[in-house]
């Protein structure tokens, strides 16, 4: 590899394990590009200094605002290690011919595992000692059936539990071959659910569309377990429900902004759990799925001019 070489940075403020680092650092390296590794950086300077000369870089949830994109003067090329891109200002990337892609599906089973940990933990009342309860035979449905919600529905089906889905891109009949019961509207879903997995992307039609109005609809010990973004949530329509059923109980792996987790805190305590950094995709194995494969997306686009899973 010459000096010369193309530079591919990874720019994770939440770092992939080492293992699966050093696994894509590799992969680019074979593949003949240059590779410079910006992890838990301090701030936004540290980004737009590395990200100068790179002429692709792979990001988890970091913030690729339209400034940052202006700083890759040589950019061609944004690859979101996960799902969701909704923190890369597509639009901006679009108008400077810098295409960004996703890593579709590479790690959904991490983020289902998880809502199961969350219920799980919620359902034995925080691993207090006392009696709980089980998720077999409950209800429980998917708010979306993407590549994480079929996890979550392959996972309730060991668990037994009656599963219901709602999608409007998802045809009902394509739901009902799934295994799952086909709602035909989200209040049905909400009304029928004890534990709904929310798995709707953060979208100008999804912001705040989940508040008190659904999760009032929800029968007994209704459960909402929310891995997908914040930004859905309605916070101050989470907080009037919270206190207006005294039964409801809200889990995630991202947290609400903070003086909504204040709130939360204090008057809901057992209620309520999120943990401490969103970790739904913290495994070493979806690092290692989505690295390795927005490794090999960059090598395909830069190398070969394959533009598959661009998003903008
Ligand atoms: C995704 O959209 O893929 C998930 O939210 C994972 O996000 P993360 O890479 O920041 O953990």
């Amino acid at each position: 590899m010459t000096e010369n070489a193309p530079k591919v940075l990874i720019a994770t403020e939440k770092p992939f394990s080492a293992d699966a680092k050093d696994a894509v650092v590799k992969r680019l390296e074979d593949a003949g590009l240059r590779v410079e590794v910006l992890e838990k950086y301090p701030n936004e300077a540290a980004l737009l200094s590395a990200i100068a000369d790179a002429q692709a870089v792979i990001v988890r949830s970091d913030d690729i605002n339209a400034g940052v994109l202006a700083a890759g003067k040589a950019l061609k090329l944004v690859v979101r290690a996960g799902a969701g891109y909704d923190n890369v200002d597509c639009a901006a990337a679009k108008a400077k011919d810098i295409a960004v892609m996703n890593t579709p599906g590479q790690n959904s089973n991490a983020v289902a595992e998880l809502a199961f940990g969350m219920m799980i933990y919620a359902a034995r009342g925080g691993f207090d000692g006392k009696s709980g309860t089980e998720l077999r035979g409950k209800t429980l449905g998917i708010h979306a059936l993407g590549n994480v919600g079929m996890n979550v529905l392959r996972l309730a089906k060991g668990f037994e539990m009656e599963v219901s889905a709602f999608d409007p891109f998802v045809d009902a009949k394509v739901i009902e071959a799934t295994g799952a019961k086909p709602v035909q509207s989200v209040e049905a879903l909400y009304k029928s659910c004890q534990y709904v997995s929310l798995h709707i992307p953060n979208t100008p039609v999804t912001k705040s569309s989940i508040g008190e109005k659904l999760l009032m609809f929800m029968p007994k010990g209704g459960t909402l377990v929310n891995t997908a973004r914040k930004e859905v949530i309605d916070e101050a329509g989470l907080l009037a429900a919270m206190k207006g059923r005294s039964d409801l109980q809200y889990l995630t792996d991202i947290g609400p902004s903070e003086p909504t987790e204040a709130a939360l805190k204090t008057d809901f305590a057992k209620r309520f759990f999120m943990t401490p950094k969103k970790m739904g995709a913290q495994t070493e194995e979806a690092n290692f799925n989505a690295g390795l494969a927005a490794a090999n997306q960059i090598i395909g686009f830069l190398q070969r001019g394959e533009r598959v899973y661009i998003v903008n």
